[in-house]
């Protein structure tokens, strides 16, 4: 983690502030802290339950319900690599392996120095373009495996 302990339980502190302590706000709660912190650090978790008091069992239950929410640290940029049927038929699991091996991580996993997180989807609905890799929300159309070196240079 690369914030102290003290500055963590600020941030949440205020977070709670905002919402006045409202237990009914959690999911919102939680938001704000992965907007933060990009991930939901259990520090921060323990620190909302006892300021709302709830139980850390009812946090983690919705911590982990939602996909949006991560338990780990996540890369300061997202690569969803798309294996739907489109993208896999014309060649989307070379290209995820292609990023694989640059970034020498597997699928679901981030790289040490938090600079990529990498994830699969089930089609983003531009299957014409396909095999179609995402990063941060922008899309690269027709990849190829040449191409992943050039695009990952663009993120730092
Ligand atoms: S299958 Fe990849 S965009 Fe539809």
């Amino acid at each position: 983690m690369t914030r102290g302990v003290k500055q963590l339980e600020e941030q949440v502190g205020s977070i709670l502030g905002n919402y006045h302590y409202d237990k009914g706000m959690l999911i919102s709660i939680l938001q704000d802290i992965q907007a933060e912190c990009n991930y939901l650090p259990r520090e921060a978790l323990m620190e909302v339950s006892q300021g709302l008091e709830v139980p850390m069992s009812r946090v983690y239950s919705v911590a982990t319900f939602f996909r949006s929410f991560s338990l780990t640290p996540r890369g300061r940029h997202i690569i969803n690599v798309c294996l739907g049927t489109a993208c896999h038929v014309r060649g989307g699991v070379r290209i995820l392996e292609e990023i694989e091996r640059k970034l020498g991580i597997k699928s679901g996993e981030t790289t040490e120095n938090l600079r990529f997180t990498l994830e699969t989807v089930n089609c983003v609905g531009a299957c014409a373009l396909g095999p179609i890799v995402m990063i941060d929300g922008g899309y690269s159309g027709q990849m190829k495996t040449d191409k992943v070196k050039p695009l990952l240079e663009n993120y730092t």
